[in-house]
């Protein structure tokens, strides 16, 4: 028996997309446990994992300048560029804002369509393919950071000296699987805008924050 799958409502609605891409790749509540599980070991860690995350982006040009022109904007003064640090008040509050992020991914219980309309925003506010953001960060970074923080989290997987090997190799299905789910969550809104109909919501704004409540 073939199960249809309707290939618009694939790109018009994010729990039918979501139900889709998660039942292939076999994400499940047991997934979702395993990350809760991880959640225990990997809190303390985020300062750290997410300041690694930003040194990395701060490394490069193409990667630092998301942030000095987002910087200009908010400073308004044309020395902001020299100025940007990592400690500056803005990349402080942007840690905070990946810290928050990936504390809810691991310590998420129920998957709401709140919550799955809450990554997929973050997502959207990556990109202005479809004039939903006032950032525009080419997907290769993207790729690349989510990689990075993924493998972040796996060294502590295995360095916890509580986690026996079945709960390691269940810990780190689960956090591969949760990442590809948020990969495809930012792809969606990368995608062709011919064929991507899934739009910003009208009632928000090009700077409005990502929320979950
Ligand atoms: C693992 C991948 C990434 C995740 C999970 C992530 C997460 C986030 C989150 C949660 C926000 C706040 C969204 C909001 O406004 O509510 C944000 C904003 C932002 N992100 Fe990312 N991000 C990622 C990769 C990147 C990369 C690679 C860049 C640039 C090279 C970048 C640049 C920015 C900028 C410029 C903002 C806006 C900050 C502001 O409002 O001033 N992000 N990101």
């Amino acid at each position: 028996m073939v199960e249809h799958i309707e290939k618009d409502k694939l790109q018009t609605n994010i729990r039918y997309r979501f139900d889709y891409f998660s039942k292939f790749i076999n994400f499940t509540s047991e997934d979702i446990n395993a990350l809760n599980t991880l959640a225990v070991a990997a809190l303390p860690r985020i300062p750290v994992i997410v300041d690694g995350a930003y040194r990395k982006l701060f490394q490069c040009d193409i990667t630092k300048h998301y942030f000095v022109i987002q910087n200009d904007k908010f400073d308004g003064s044309t020395t902001a560029k020299e100025k940007l640090s990592l400690d500056s008040a803005q990349m402080v509050y942007r840690k905070d804002m990946l810290s928050g992020y990936l504390k809810r991914l691991l310590l998420q219980r129920e998957w709401t369509d709140e919550f799955l309309e809450y990554l997929s925003c973050v997502g959207r506010k990556h990109t202005n393919k479809m004039g939903a953001s006032s950032i525009d960060v080419d997907y290769i970074h993207i790729n690349a950071t989510l990689t990075y923080i993924e493998n972040l989290l796996t060294e502590v997987i295995f360095s916890h000296e509580k986690f026996d090997d079945h709960t390691k190799k269940n810990i780190s299905l689960a956090l591969n699987k949760v990442f590809r789910i948020q990969s495809d969550l930012f792809l969606m809104h990368y995608l062709d805008t011919s064929t991507n109909l899934i739009s910003t919501p009208t009632s928000m704004h090009k700077h409005e924050k990502c929320i979950c409540s």
